[in-house]
C-alpha cells in the first residue's frame, strides 16, 4: 500500500485531490493523547490521505492549532482545506477569519476555503471575500459546505459563483438522501461532493448488515462504510481518527471491491431515496 496508488478525484480547476481525506473535528479535546492524534494525521500523509479537512470552529480554533503542528515541516505534501463560520462571513468578517485561520494553522496558504454552512449574511458578500483572498494568494481554491441543491443553484447564479470547487455535506450509507437529488446535480457538474461524517461518528459500526459484509471481505465495518463510499466517482470522503490503526484501516478501504451482491445487501438494508427531503447536517 503506497502513498502513490490513492485513488484521486479532480476538481474543477483540474487539479486531482485523495479520494480520501482526513477529518479533524473532535480532535485536540482529549479524546486520544495529542502525540497520537498528530501522529495519526501524520501517517494518514505518509499513506497519501495528503487532504486535511478543518474549520476555524473545530475546538474554536484548538484543532486548526493542532492540524498546524501536524503538518509543520510538511506543508507541501497537504491539500489543506478549512472554513468560515457563517457568521463571520462577512466581506471584512472573512478576510479577517481567514487571516487567523492561516495563523493558527502555521501557513501563508490554504488550499481549499468553504463556506461552513449557510446563514443571513448574503453569499455575494462572502464570495467578493473569498475572490479577494485568491488574488491576495491566501487561498486556491473555495467551496461550500451544508447546501442544498437550490442554495447551490443560487449560488451558480452569482457573478464568479461557477468557480465553486466542492460541496461538504453529510453522506453515509444511513444518511443518503442527497442521491435523489444533490448528488445528480452535482455529477452533471461535474463537482465532487465532498462526504462528511462518512462513517456517521462510529453510529454506523454495529449495524448488522454492515457487520455482515465486512465479515464476508474479512474487514472493519469502518472499512466497509468507507469502501461503498470511495468505489464512487467524484467522491472525496473524510473520517476522522485519532488512531494510527484505524488511519491504516481506513486507507485500506481503497483494497476492497463490492460486488453487485454486497451493493444490493447495503441497499435493503439503507435504502436509497425514493424522494427528495431536505439535506441533512450534523
Ligand atoms: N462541514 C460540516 O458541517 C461537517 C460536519 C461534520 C463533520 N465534518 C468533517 O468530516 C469529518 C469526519 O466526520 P466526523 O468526525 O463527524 O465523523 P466520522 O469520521 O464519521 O467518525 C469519526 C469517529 O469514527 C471513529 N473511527 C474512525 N475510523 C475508525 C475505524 N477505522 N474503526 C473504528 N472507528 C473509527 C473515530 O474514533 P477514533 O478516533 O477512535 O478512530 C471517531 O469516533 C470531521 O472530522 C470534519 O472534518 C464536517
Amino acid at each position: 500500500m503506497s502513498a502513490n496508488d490513492i485513488k484521486s478525484v479532480r476538481l474543477p480547476a483540474g487539479e486531482n485531490v485523495s479520494a480520501l481525506g482526513q477529518g479533524t473535528w473532535g480532535l485536540a479535546k482529549g479524546t486520544h493523547p495529542r502525540t497520537d492524534e498528530i501522529a495519526a494525521l501524520r501517517l494518514g500523509l505518509d499513506l497519501g490521505m495528503t487532504l486535511i479537512d478543518t474549520a476555524e470552529m473545530y475546538g474554536d480554533g484548538d484543532v486548526e492549532e493542532l492540524v498546524g503542528e501536524a503538518i509543520a515541516g510538511r506543508r507541501d505534501e497537504v491539500f489543506l482545506v478549512t472554513k468560515v463560520l457563517p457568521h463571520n462571513a462577512s466581506h471584512l468578517g472573512t478576510i479577517a477569519a481567514c487571516n487567523r485561520s492561516l495563523k493558527r494553522l502555521r501557513t501563508e496558504q490554504i488550499d481549499l476555503y468553504l463556506l461552513h454552512w449557510r446563514e443571513s449574511i448574503p453569499l455575494a458578500e462572502t464570495l467578493k471575500a473569498f475572490e479577494e483572498l485568491i488574488k491576495a494568494g491566501k487561498i486556491r481554491h473555495w467551496g461550500v459546505s451544508n447546501f442544498d441543491v437550490e442554495d447551490m443553484n443560487e449560488i451558480l447564479a452569482l457573478s464568479g459563483g461557477a468557480s465553486v470547487a466542492t460541496n461538504q455535506v453529510l453522506y453515509n450509507l444511513t444518511r443518503r438522501g442527497i442521491e435523489f437529488d444533490l448528488l445528480p446535480w452535482c455529477h452533471e457538474r461535474s463537482l465532487p461532493i465532498m462526504a462528511y461524517s462518512p462513517i456517521e461518528q462510529g453510529r454506523l459500526l454495529s449495524h448488522p448488515v454492515l457487520r455482515d459484509v465486512a465479515a464476508r471481505h474479512n474487514v472493519t465495518p469502518a472499512m466497509l462504510a468507507l469502501a461503498w463510499l470511495v468505489r464512487q466517482e467524484e467522491i472525496i470522503a473524510i473520517p476522522r481518527t485519532g488512531t494510527p490503526g484505524h488511519v491504516r484501516e481506513n486507507r485500506a478501504a481503497f483494497e476492497i471491491h463490492l460486488d453487485h451482491t454486497d451493493l444490493d445487501q447495503l441497499d435493503r438494508a439503507f435504502p436509497p431515496p425514493k424522494e427528495g427531503r431536505p439535506l441533512e447536517m450534523l
